[in-house]
């Protein structure tokens, strides 16, 4: 079956998984789909347009998941994201995506990684609109499927931000995922809501709000605050993976016995998910910590944080989450 047969509008009120380089590939997202279904949509990171020739198949295909590929209805529930900048060879990877029939294409507009920033990609295509509009166009006009950007509000100020929503809706993207900072700002100031809820005002495709929700009640709040049509969770969602399971049952109060419960059961699963796929103990051990910095990242849980973070084999490190 074709996937695009699949594709319908995003419904109000949908929760997304944010793209997260490093964390969300294959082997993630196959664990939160089975051990979480209620994420809505959820999203690959960042796959960077060749700076010259293009990827084979296969290339593209791993990106996405070689298992996952072979699921329509993942593949619909799943924003392929890629990362360009003007030298790249955007329409030649577009084309080729195209051709594989990927349902679901997003643009990054939002990376602020100096290095990215640095070969003209991410977040710094937002510094003058004049050449982006262009590029946006040859995407839309070389891929069929569903459009989606995601943006910060400007690189170093907000000047071209309503400019840029009204352009992105000129020129066929059907969703905008708002993260309400500019590059300059990095992570350092907390995200302005405001800018999602101008968006909302002034655009006729959907927005998803973007930023700072850390706390099941934060996506109500944001809901309300700004009136976006979805809502994406990125450090949160690896705060509390199964934040949208929450939200669903309605349970916006966790208490701290659920939450080690609810961390042992994820580890336990995360652990046999990177085992079955022949991941050193090496490997296992640093995919874990990573992912505790951000799940104990708490003034409660600081001393367990630590414990965690210093053992020094997967054996200990996992020794520490049986205990929970
Ligand atoms: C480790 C890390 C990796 C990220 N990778 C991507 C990426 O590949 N593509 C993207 O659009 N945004 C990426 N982001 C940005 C997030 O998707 C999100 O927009 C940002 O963190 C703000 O949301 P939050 O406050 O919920 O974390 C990344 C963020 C972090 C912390």
């Amino acid at each position: 079956m074709n996937a695009r047969t699949l594709l319908k509008p995003i419904p109000k009120g949908s929760v997304f998984f944010a793209p997260l380089e490093g964390i969300t590939d294959e082997t993630f997202r196959k664990l939160i789909l089975r051990l979480y279904p209620e994420w809505d949509f959820l999203a690959c990171d960042f796959l960077r347009a060749p700076a010259a020739g293009r990827y084979p198949n296969k290339h593209l295909i791993k990106h996405f998941g070689k298992e996952l590929f072979l699921d329509p209805q993942i593949q619909v529930k799943t924003m392929y994201q890629i990362l360009t900048a003007y030298t790249a060879f955007t329409k030649e990877l577009v084309s080729d995506l195209e051709k594989l029939q990927i349902p679901w294409l997003d643009l990054n507009l939002g990376c602020p990684a100096a290095r990215v920033c640095g070969h003209g990609g991410g977040s710094s295509l937002l510094k003058d609109l004049k050449p982006l509009r262009p590029l946006i166009r040859e995407i839309r006009e070389n891929f069929t499927g569903r459009f989606s950007a995601k943006i910060r509000v400007g690189f170093n100020d907000d000047k071209n931000f309503e400019e840029c929503i009204h352009m992105l809706n000129e020129e066929g993207v059907e969703l905008i995922t708002v993260h309400g900072r500019t590059r300059e700002q990095l992570y350092k100031e907390p995200a302005n809501w405001k800018y999602i809820k101008r968006a909302v005002e002034i655009s006729k495709v959907p927005i998803v709000g973007n930023g700072d929700i850390w706390e099941t009640n934060d996506i109500n709040r944001m809901f309300e605050e700004t009136g976006c049509h979805a809502v994406m969770v990125a450090r949160g969602a690896l705060k509390s993976p199964w934040m949208a399971q929450d939200y669903r049952n309605g349970n916006f109060f966790e208490k701290e016995k659920e939450r080690l419960e609810k961390m042992k059961h994820f580890f336990t699963e995360f652990r046999a998910m990177l085992e079955e796929q022949n991941i050193t103990s090496r490997g296992v051990m640093k995919q874990s910590k990573s992912l505790a910095r951000y799940m104990l990242a708490t003034e409660s849980m600081e001393n367990l944080r630590r414990k965690l973070l210093l053992s020094p084999t997967d054996k200990e490190f996992f020794a520490v989450i049986e205990q929970l």
